[in-house]
């Protein structure tokens, strides 16, 4: 006999939430019964939100059977809730996953999981102490352009890496929050934090940084570039950065180059991942099409059934990734390499 579907609430109906409810609504061992939003537009489901990602976060859902709430604790103590999406502002993620930690309600938590990592290392052990399960949202792990990278650096397909280069650069997404790098943390948090997410991911813990950067439209840093240091690889790079709104597309591309092949990814090309080795023509790579939102949220409804441990994304691992930004912004306010502890 199959289960009933869980029950589940998602908090914050903006661009994170709309692309959400997209997965959710097409999972039959999942279904929403509440969403959150001081916003009643949002909450009538009659606003749209805009992505950097075409035709992932169109909402226009109909909610009209769905509990509403305007605060978003009334929704994750509903006793019909049984486990919680949280895709609120940054600002409210501690508050909010630590009240599902303590109902006892399994969270799935939007990047980044906290403004600091102090914050992290709270909901961290507020799931540890009520033995709740609590993963980040780390689409970028997921992605199958992305996970084909990481695969293709352990397995060693193409001998050590050399130089890995992540770019990820768009516009400002815009509103109160945005703007406010107190509550957002600027691109350097909130956009970049991908790559720096990634690049743990891949190569694990750094011993350093060196980062450069500027503060622009949020007022903390909305630029940076940084070289990740590595005993055993020579050049690992990322660039992550804001724009004003302007006609700029969303960039997001790696370049890898292994002893015995480069790798290009280019969101913006056709095809978008390329394998290039001596003696061979341009191969395209042609990875699964799920996008990893969809992934993300499978991975964590997985765990949730079997009580494991996500095995791609884990809050223990979104601390260390916290801690390397916090590196990152330190290196380019004392204007130095910063080691990272253990
Ligand atoms: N994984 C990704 O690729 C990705 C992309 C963009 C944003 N994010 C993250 O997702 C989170 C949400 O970002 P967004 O772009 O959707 O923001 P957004 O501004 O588009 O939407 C936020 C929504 O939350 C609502 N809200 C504000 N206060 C609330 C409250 N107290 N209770 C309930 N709802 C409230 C707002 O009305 C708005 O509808 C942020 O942490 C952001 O960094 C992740």
């Amino acid at each position: 006999m199959s289960e009933s579907p869980k029950k589940i609430a998602v908090l914050g109906l903006g661009m994170m939430g709309n692309t959400h409810i997209a997965s959710w609504l097409q999972r039959e061992d999942a279904q929403i019964v509440a969403v959150s939003d001081p916003n009643p537009k949002r909450l009538s489901g009659e606003v749209r939100a805009e992505g950097n990602i075409d035709l992932l976060s169109e909402g226009g859902f109909d909610l009209s059977k769905i509990r509403t709430y305007t605060d978003f604790s009334d929704a994750i103590i509903d006793p019909e809730v049984e486990a919680v999406d949280i895709c609120l502002p940054t600002l409210f993620h501690v508050d909010a996953a630590k009240l599902c930690a303590a109902e006892k309600k399994p969270f799935l938590l939007e990047k980044p999981v906290a403004r600091t990592s102090e914050g992290v290392r709270e909901i961290l052990k507020a799931a540890e102490t009520q033995g709740v399960l609590g993963m980040p949202a780390l689409c970028l792990r997921f992605w199958p352009e992305w996970s084909w990278l990481r695969d293709t650096i352990k397995q060693g397909t193409y001998g050590k890496v050399l130089a890995a280069r992540f770019e990820r650069i768009g516009a400002c997404p815009g509103g109160r929050f945005y703007h406010n790098g107190e509550l957002c943390g600027g691109a350097l948090l909130d956009l970049h934090i991908h790559d720096t997410d990634f690049v743990l991911h891949c190569f694990g813990p750094p011993q350093a940084v060196t980062s450069f950067g500027y503060p622009r439209m949020s007022g903390e840093i909305d630029h940076v570039v940084t070289h990740y240091h590595y005993e055993d690889i020579p050049l690992v790079v990322a660039e992550g950065g804001w724009q004003p709104k302007n006609d700029l597309p969303f960039r997001m591309r790696y370049m890898v180059t292994f002893e015995n092949a480069t790798v290009e990814y280019d969101l913006n090309a056709d095809p978008t991942l390329t394998l290039y080795r001596e003696g061979h023509d341009p191969e395209p790579i042609l990875v699964g099409e799920q996008n990893g939102y969809d992934l993300q949220i499978a991975e964590f409804m997985q765990s949730l059934k079997e009580g494991t441990e996500p095995p791609t994304a884990t809050l223990a691992s979104s601390l260390i990734s916290a801690t390397i930004a916090e590196a990152e912004r330190a290196s380019i306010a004392q204007g130095r390499r910063i080691e990272i502890s253990s």
